[in-house]
């Protein structure tokens, strides 16, 4: 197949205060070698070309590492490739003729400021009330001297990988935010050098999140499902046993 015609279907929005709708365009020349992110630059392009407004959508690094692509693809955050961020995701697994829905992520606590760009600065707030850490952990080869199993110090580096995309949010039927913080709270719970404030890391940053707006976590699992970046829900049981301990302390 040289190239495909697509059919979508796109979320426009004006702004955070006007409605939304979902508008249809066809873009054609697509190559089954572009990411998903290059092909809404073919229709930007075209209608750049028409004066008309481009689409919106967020984007930065488009390795999979950033965190910022943010498109939910035919009701599924991050589309049908499992274990890969949008712009990770290419158009061979689409068909010539097919139509594509694409909306942002949909939750209380992300509000859509314009087409498929929604404000995620909640998360930004639940990093910030997690706080420093006291410890100096000083240059490389003076962490390298900390002796840590190195199962822990796996465990640790799979809820690093945690890419902040928010995924799990808009996948969640209660827009819990849990996934993304027990990665968080896990990541430092789990080493040497974030014990000696993570009883009040967990305590304030569960807190922040409420106040956000994000729902509870009800076990669903829809979050594991979709993370491009295979973030367990172990974490979520450990962020529990971590907020459990804090309380009894
Ligand atoms: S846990 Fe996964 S889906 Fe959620 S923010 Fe982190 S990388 Fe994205
Ligand atoms: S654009 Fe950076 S992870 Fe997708």
């Amino acid at each position: 197949m040289e190239h495909m015609t697509l059919h979508l279907r796109i979320w426009r929005q004006k702004d955070a205060n006007s409605p939304g709708k979902m508008v249809s365009y066809t873009v054609e020349n697509v190559s089954p070698h572009m990411s998903f992110l290059e092909m809404l630059d073919v229709l930007n392009e075209d209608l750049i070309k028409k004066g008309e407004d481009p689409i919106e959508f967020d984007n930065d690094c488009r390795e999979g590492i950033c965190g910022m692509c943010s498109l939910v693809v035919n009701g599924i955050p991050h589309g049908p490739q499992h274990a890969t961020a949008v712009c990770q995701l290419h158009m061979r697994h689409f068909k010539d003729g097919e139509t594509i829905t694409i909306e942002p992520w949909r939750a209380k606590a992300f509000p859509v400021l314009k087409d498929l760009v929604v404000d995620r600065s909640a998360f930004d707030r639940i990093i910030a009330a997690g706080g420093y850490i006291s410890v100096n952990t000083g240059g490389a080869p003076d962490a390298n001297t900390i002796p840590i199993p190195k199962e822990v110090a796996d465990e640790a580096m799979d809820a690093a990988a945690c890419i902040g995309c928010g995924a799990c949010v808009a996948a969640c039927p209660n827009a819990s935010a849990s996934l993304f913080t027990a990665a968080k709270i896990s990541q430092l719970a789990l080493l040497p050098q974030g014990h000696p404030e993570r009883r009040q890391r967990v305590r304030r940053m569960v807190e922040q999140m409420d106040n956000e707006g994000f729902g509870d976590c009800s076990n669903h699992a829809e979050c594991e499902a979709v993370c491009p970046k295979e973030i367990s829900i172990a974490h979520i049981a450990r962020m529990r046993r971590e907020y459990l301990r804090a309380l009894l302390s």
